[in-house]
């Protein structure tokens, strides 16, 4: 494994934890009716937004230098992969960026809203959208390995 590949792979685990840890978060307040603190709810979500940033800068560089990525689909072709070779070369990486994406539209969208029951709300279904998609496209069988 490559050191960017490392990065990539552990830096995920932080991700997924406070990204998770964000959206319960966020839904909490939401269903909770709770005050938006600024100590805590928004360093929680700021602390989400970054760490994803950060695993989405690793992944586009790991998009550029890992064999299983853009490398494969040049050698192979996009038609010739099989479903697990999809997943690594396009699923993942597509459907992380359009999650992150969408992350980062809660982050700005909630700094927008004038009450707690707005920003907890913008938070909540932005993030956790996010954190499905993530999911649904993790390499899980590689990841344990
Ligand atoms: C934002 C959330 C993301 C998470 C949580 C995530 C997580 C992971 C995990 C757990 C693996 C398996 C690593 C292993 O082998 O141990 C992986 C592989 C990979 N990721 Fe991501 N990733 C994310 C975003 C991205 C993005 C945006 C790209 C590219 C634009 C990308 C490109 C790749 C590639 C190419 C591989 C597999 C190829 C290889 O291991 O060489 N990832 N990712």
């Amino acid at each position: 494994m490559t050191i960017i590949q490392l990065l990539h792979s552990y830096w995920a685990y932080f991700t997924l934890l406070i990204l998770a840890f964000a959206s319960l978060n966020a839904l909490a307040g939401y269903f909770g009716n709770k005050e938006f603190k600024l100590s805590k709810d928004l360093r929680i979500s700021l602390f989400a937004l970054i760490f994803s940033h950060i695993q989405l800068l690793l992944g586009l560089i790991l998009y550029l230098v890992s064999p299983n990525a853009l490398a494969k689909i040049q050698s192979s072709g996009i038609g010739e992969l099989s479903s697990f070779e999809r997943l690594l070369a396009l699923e993942h990486p597509l459907i992380n960026i359009i999650a992150v994406t969408l992350i980062t539209i809660g982050w700005s969208k909630h700094k927008k809203q004038q009450t707690s029951k707005g920003k907890f709300g913008k938070i909540a279904l932005f993030y956790t959208i996010g954190l499905v998609l993530i999911l649904s496209r993790i390499p899980w069988s590689i990841w344990f390995d």
